[in-house]
């Protein structure tokens, strides 16, 4: 069973890259961060104070989420378009601090994997956490001006503004007490900034079959 970790601040090039290496590998993709945005969107839906932990939580438990390549649907809804939202944007790394969210969905993503027979999982703590035994653990980073470069091209917005976004929200995923974002030693590092996304997706194919055939 092939496991590929991608972890990395956002507008790193993990989607993206996920993506396309999943179809090279002939397996399937899974955005955790999706998840988390999923939960947040639910809270959002019931009006729920996102710091009530126990009260986030258990809407985390009881929710439903389909997820496939290019839809979430939460409890029914389709909310593929509100989760990328500037709503759940900036309210997603609260949410992403409660520890009782995260054993939830940590647990959700173990048995996706295992339900579809591996894959590749991009997040903030799949490397460290989530899967620290994967086949190969990524950690996919690109200078700040470039990530706010492709949120900017992908949803709009002023470079500057998205830029201290996504400052703001990397310092909340980084310092959090549980799993934050941090790079592991056993983990290779791409700077995504000035290289193709085929060229990445290339690299990091020659390491699996290298992982695989040292096995
Ligand atoms: O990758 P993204 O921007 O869609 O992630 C949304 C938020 O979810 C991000 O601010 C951090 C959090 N997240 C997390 O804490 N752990 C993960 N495995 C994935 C995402």
């Amino acid at each position: 069973m092939i496991v590929v970790a991608i972890d990395g601040p956002a507008g790193a090039g993990k989607s993206t890259i996920a993506k396309a290496l999943a179809i090279k590998l002939g397996v399937r993709y899974l955005d955790t961060g999706a998840m988390y945005r999923a939960v947040t969107f639910a809270a959002m839906q019931s009006g729920i104070d996102l710091g009530a932990e126990c009260e986030v939580a258990k809407l985390a438990r009881d929710c439903t989420m389909e997820l496939s390549d290019d839809t979430i649907i939460v409890n029914g809804v389709d909310a593929t378009q509100a989760i990328r939202g500037p709503e759940v944007t900036s309210a997603v790394s609260t949410v992403a601090m409660n520890s009782q969210v995260r054993t939830e969905l940590r647990e959700r993503q173990r048995k996706w994997i295992a339900d579809h027979s591996g894959g590749v999982i991009e997040g903030r703590d799949i490397g460290s956490v989530v899967f620290p035994d994967a086949t190969l653990k990524v950690y996919l980073t690109a200078s700040p001006l470039v990530r706010a470069q492709r949120r900017v091209a992908q949803s709009g917005g002023n470079v500057d503004e998205i830029a201290l976004a996504i400052a703001v929200r990397d310092a909340q995923d980084s310092s959090r007490e549980d799993s934050p974002l941090i790079l592991t030693s056993d983990a290779i590092t791409i700077d995504t900034s000035s290289r193709s996304i085929q060229e990445v997706v290339n690299e990091l194919e020659q390491f699996i079959a290298q992982k695989i055939s040292d096995e």
